[in-house]
């Protein structure tokens, strides 16, 4: 299962019209959602226009998608809309503080019934999940120290949401890099970390908890999941 197949099956079940996506890239995975209000957001879009007019002709929901070539931080100041947003995608700037910030953002203009997910909260070995500070060296190395996979400390912010918000259920999907899907509603289990315990961990930590620290589901608890929602 990948994210492109989550976040289709959210939006199917809830029958949503709205989806933001935080970090676009190429529009791999955008390009290939369908949902009626289509937004996408990113400081460098990677790819051309005319690559974007061959993608509406692929699929129909690409004609009327919204393309923001700005900041998540910028959109959020900037967002005004009379409707919450349904689902919104996670996978901008893989840093801890950066992606709490998009989650905190992203709750905030969400519908009350909306799911949020974010990408990269499972980082599969050490290199894939060097904070930003310590990449310029790993990027010099070669493979196997360096495999080009990076989803920083964003599982951070997994640790961090699971200890402050007693609002939102949070689950890590065990699945293409780990995806957070997160709900408003009262949580079923919390950590108890501070601030201070959370900056203090290190990818050891998250060997020895990884399961309790992310709340990390198998896939099959996904259907579980659908039935909810
Ligand atoms: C891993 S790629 C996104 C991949 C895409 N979501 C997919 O599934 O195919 C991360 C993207 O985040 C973008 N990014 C970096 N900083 C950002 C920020 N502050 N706000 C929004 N996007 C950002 C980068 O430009 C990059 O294109």
């Amino acid at each position: 299962m990948n994210r492109t197949q989550v976040i289709q099956q959210i939006i199917n079940k809830k029958a949503a019209r709205s989806y933001l996506e935080i970090g676009v890239y190429n529009a791999k995975n955008f390009s290939e959602i369908k949902a009626w209000k289509k937004i996408a957001v990113d400081p460098a879009f990677k790819f051309t226009k005319i690559k974007r007019i061959k993608r509406a002709f692929k699929n129909v929901f690409n004609i009327f998608a919204k393309y923001h070539e700005i900041t998540s931080d910028n959109f959020f100041a900037n967002f005004k809309s009379s409707k919450p947003i349904d689902v919104i995608f996670i996978d901008g700037l893989h840093t801890y503080s950066q992606s709490l910030r998009d989650i905190t953002n992203s709750l905030n203009i969400l519908a009350d019934n909306g799911v949020v997910i974010m990408h990269d909260c499972n980082p599969p070995h050490e290199s894939a999940a060097l904070a930003a500070d310590s990449l310029d060296h790993a990027t010099s190395l070669s493979p196997p120290e360096w495999t080009g996979e990076w989803c920083g400390d964003v599982w951070k912010t997994i640790c961090d949401l699971r200890s402050f918000r007693d609002d939102i259920k949070v689950f890590v999907l065990d699945c293409d890099y780990g995806l957070a899907i997160i709900t408003k509603g009262k949580p079923c289990s919390a950590l108890a970390l501070s601030k201070k315990d959370i900056a203090a961990m290190n990818y050891s930590d998250l060997v020895k908890n990884r399961a309790s620290l992310l709340n990390l589901k198998d896939t099959s608890h996904f259907s579980t999941f659908l039935d909810t929602i």
